[in-house]
């Protein structure tokens, strides 16, 4: 819009103070609740509803693709799309992670009731696996969930302040984590896990499938690459 002197501009003023107003409760109306449980469903959906994951492969895994005799692989929504969720076109453009098959960031933004549909229809084969709860939670992960994350991935490593990760990590994880990353039960050091930042971001935004580990993705999601930051710079990775 142009903005001319005089009256036409403090009516710009006018409108565009109107729309801030506006646009502040539609953005808390945004369950991130609901989305964080979405990404972990994203993440493995059977272990997050506390089921057996499916005995014969997914249907749209390629035959070809290197897990295509793996189930609990091929059923997971990650798998064929993405952490970033990006598909074929992101981390997993190529190794052995490669399906082909395209992200799910074409939705972002669009309408939660159509992934719903899209999950239950034949193909994806999710009706009857999910409950509509946790179908509603995955259409709001897939269009208002921030997973191309960026902003804070870049060349394949986490852009962030390892100074102010430190303080995330020792007030939000270090008690269950513990001060060097290697605790709980037999988890791998979280520090040799920052080679995939995009994994790493999804986790700490998310929490982890049917864990009580918490889901960042209330506060500024720098905090999360912050964090991730001060892991690859600080912690031990074996
Ligand atoms: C075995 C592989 C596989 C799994 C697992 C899988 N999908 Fe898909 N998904 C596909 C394929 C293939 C398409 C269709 C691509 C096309 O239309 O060409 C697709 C399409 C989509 C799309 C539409 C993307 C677009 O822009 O058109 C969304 C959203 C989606 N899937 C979400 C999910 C979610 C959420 C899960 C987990 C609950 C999931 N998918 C599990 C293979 C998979
Ligand atoms: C309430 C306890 C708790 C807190 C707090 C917590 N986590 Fe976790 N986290 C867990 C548990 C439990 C697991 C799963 C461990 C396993 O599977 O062996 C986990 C898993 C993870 C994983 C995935 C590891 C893998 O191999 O898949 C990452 C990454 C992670 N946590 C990072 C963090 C970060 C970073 C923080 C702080 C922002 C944090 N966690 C806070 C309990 C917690």
């Amino acid at each position: 819009m142009k903005i001319r002197p005089g009256t036409s501009a403090m009516v710009a003023t006018a409108a565009l103070a109107a729309l801030s107003i506006l646009a502040a409760p539609m953005a808390w109306a945004q369950d991130e609740g609901s989305i964080a449980r979405g990404g972990r469903l994203y993440d493995k959906w059977y272990t997050e509803t506390g089921q057996e994951a499916p005995k014969e492969s997914h249907a749209l895994y390629p035959k070809e693709a290197n897990y295509a005799d793996k189930p609990g692989n091929n059923w997971r929504c990650k798998e064929c799309h993405g952490w970033d969720g990006k598909g074929a076109d992101g981390a997993y453009a190529s190794g052995k992670r490669y399906t082909g098959i395209k992200g799910i960031i074409g939705m972002h933004g669009g309408d939660p009731a159509a992934v719903v549909a899209l999950l239950k229809a034949p193909a994806h084969g999710f009706e009857g696996l999910l409950s509509d709860a946790d179908l509603s939670d995955l259409g709001n992960f897939v269009v208002a969930g921030k997973y191309g994350y960026e902003a804070y991935v870049s060349d394949g490593k986490i852009v962030g302040d390892p100074a102010h990760g430190g303080q995330v990590y020792r007030t939000v994880c270090a008690g269950c984590h513990g001060a060097e990353g290697k605790l709980p039960k037999d988890m791998p050091p979280l520090a040799s896990l920052v080679d995939n930042p995009w994994e790493l971001m999804h986790k700490v935004l998310n929490g982890q499938p049917k864990e009580a580990m918490p889901a960042l993705r209330a506060f500024d999601h720098q905090a999360a690459a912050d964090v991730i930051a001060y892991i690859a710079a600080e912690l031990p990775a074996e």
